[in-house]
């Protein structure tokens, strides 16, 4: 099935030559062609062009989109989410409200621990109903690729449970998904002052328990004031490593917590927060392959500290964004919404932030061959926007829908037109 998509205002995104990640200063720049054509065949980008190197007679076409006026973007990648979850948590943003902190909240048994208990509660079935429409919503939204993790768990049955949704999503939902073990993601309440001991049933039972099911890419810990210290998280992603899982951690959200300096020194994947960034993590991060990736829908919901990203990109680090997608800190997963907020909070050029969302996320996925630009070869999932009259306009117009139509796999998924 060949797909040409025509009279293209622009084609943003595109690359010759496939990078893994882009950095520092390069991230304020984008390829795109004006006036362009794309060709796909079945689920992978065969071509593109200009309009007027345009050569009908050379191709089959199967199916033609005229899309005079709109731009086209490979789809948003979001390397980082917790959209498996029984339940929404909008009580505890009014205590937000009233005043009390993401710790406070975590410390009277709401938080994660609420979200834990609802999740063991809840069968698989309806678990795999909920995220399925959360997933709908997102590819309606451009998101073309998603990281999952489990994490609401938190104990083995329920971490297998979760895990187990996920892969079902993978085998049928048309996104592209990785899966990532968060069983450290808090001490569940029957382990309260028992920290250590949690943290060995981690390492000795559910860990070996979920490789054995092969059921996660990575492994992840939340690092942090208050939730899992250096020392747990060096030995649980010693042992998660042993067991084929590449570590990619939350990070530094609420203090210059260790964990972006333990991610480094096991190669993580990616380190996600990084609200308490000082020259020292920047060293780190400098010296490494890990990607250093902010969530600014949960640095927007809770009110935190925003991440010194100008110092990062300035000292020649590259960014992600991801949505952090979950019923506690961000529960949305508008990969465009956070392009606004990127830009109007980290002080981001547009430019920086479709970099930092799609080629650098991709990065964080471990995907970066396959998705995040439109390149010959790369996977055939894109959206094409309603008629607008610039790049800039898509942060800018921060609360409008202007995706007119998905494509994931070669196969129009989503269209508003
Ligand atoms: O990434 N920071 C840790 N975990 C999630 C929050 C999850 C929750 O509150 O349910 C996050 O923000
Ligand atoms: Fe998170």
């Amino acid at each position: 099935m060949k797909t040409l998509i025509k009279n293209i205002k622009k084609l943003v995104q595109t690359e010759n030559k496939i990078r893994l990640k882009v950095c520092g200063k390069d991230m304020a720049s984008i390829n795109s062609i004006d006036n362009a054509w794309l060709l796909l065949n079945n689920d992978k980008i065969e071509d593109f062009g200009e309009m007027k190197n345009l050569n009908l007679d050379t191709l089959s076409i199967d199916k033609t989109i005229d899309a005079t006026g709109k731009m086209v973007f490979p789809t948003f990648v979001d390397s980082h989410t917790h959209l498996v979850y029984a339940g929404s948590r909008e009580i505890e943003y009014i205590d937000k409200i009233k005043g009390l902190s993401y710790e406070e909240i975590a410390k009277r048994g709401g938080g994660i621990i609420n979200s834990a208990k609802r999740l063991q509660d809840t069968g698989e079935n309806e678990l795999y109903q909920v995220a399925k429409l959360r997933i709908e919503e997102i590819i309606s939204q451009g998101t073309g690729a998603v990281e999952i993790k489990s994490g609401y768990g938190l104990n083995t049955e329920a971490e297998l449970k979760m895990l187990r949704v996920i892969r079902r999503l993978k085998e049928t939902m048309p996104v592209e998904i990785k899966t990532t073990l968060l069983a450290a993601h808090a001490v569940p309440f029957e382990y309260k002052g028992r920290q250590t001991e949690y943290v060995d049933l981690v390492i000795n039972e559910t860990i070996p328990a979920v490789a054995a099911e092969d059921l996660a890419d990575y492994i992840d810990v939340f690092c942090d004031k208050g939730f899992f210290t250096v020392e747990d998280t060096d030995r649980i992603l010693m042992a998660g490593i042993k067991h084929g899982l590449r570590p990619k951690i939350h990070a530094n959200e609420l203090d210059y917590s260790g964990g972006v300096q333990v991610g480094v020194k096991y190669n993580a994947l990616s380190v996600d927060h990084l609200e308490y960034v000082g020259d020292e993590e920047i060293e780190a991060l400098l010296n490494s392959e890990t990607m250093p990736t902010i969530l600014p829908g949960a640095a927007f919901f809770l009110g935190l500290e925003y991440s010194p990203v100008r110092k990062m990109i300035d000292a020649g680090l590259p960014v992600a964004i991801a949505s952090d997608f979950n019923p506690g800190s961000s529960p949305s997963g508008n990969m465009k919404f956070m392009m606004s907020l990127a830009c109007i909070n980290y002080k981001m050029l547009p430019e920086e932030a479709i970099n930092a969302m799609t080629i650098n996320t991709a990065y964080a996925m471990g995907l970066s061959e396959k998705l995040g630009s439109v390149a010959i070869g790369k996977k055939a999932n894109i959206f094409i926007t309603k008629e607008i009259p610039s790049i800039e306009f898509m942060p800018y117009a921060y609360g409008s829908n202007l995706i007119d139509t998905v494509i994931l796999n070669g196969e129009v998924v989503v269209s508003n037109c």
